[in-house]
């Protein structure tokens, strides 16, 4: 079945990657269904990332989300949530570069935190980021 997924092009990638990783979103056969390009305040990056509150890179996280625009998407595809995890690739470059080097975090994220990337974990989360960041729209399924 074709399936909704939250994507985030973080703020780094997004001012030195657009063009690149659009289009590497594109061959990769994802429909582009909304986008929208979002500067995040402290407080909706903070509810963006609750499921991280109290973790020891919490605050660093949220520094990075709010330097700068992100880009946030809705992609589809079957399997969409699965599919776009593994063309970011692992949360860590490192791993990415050894694992999955074709990834677009093997190629771009400079570091763990600044990974470039973000991406729904299941699907569950994905509805509720994608209402979260786009309001009530309607997702068919
Ligand atoms: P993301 O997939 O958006 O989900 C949570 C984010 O927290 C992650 O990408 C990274 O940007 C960041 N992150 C995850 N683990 C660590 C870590 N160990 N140290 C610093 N930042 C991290």
């Amino acid at each position: 079945p074709v399936e909704y997924t939250l994507a985030t092009i973080k703020p780094d990638a997004l001012a030195e990657h657009q063009d690149t990783i659009l289009e590497t979103i594109q061959s990769a056969g994802f429909t582009i269904f909304k986008v929208k390009e979002t500067y995040l305040n402290r407080g909706m990056a903070e509810e963006f990332y609750k499921e991280h509150r109290g973790k020891p890179f919490f605050d660093q996280l949220v520094n990075y989300m709010c330097q700068g625009p992100c880009l946030m998407m809705i992609l589809s595809k079957e399997n969409a949530v699965e599919e776009w995890r593994k063309l970011m690739g692992p949360t860590d470059p490192a791993e990415a570069q050894r694992s999955m080097p074709e990834s677009l975090r093997s190629k771009f994220a400079k570091s763990i935190l600044q990974n470039g990337l973000h991406g729904s974990s299941n699907k569950t989360h994905a509805m509720e980021k994608m209402h979260f960041i786009f309001g009530d729209i309607d997702l068919e399924q």
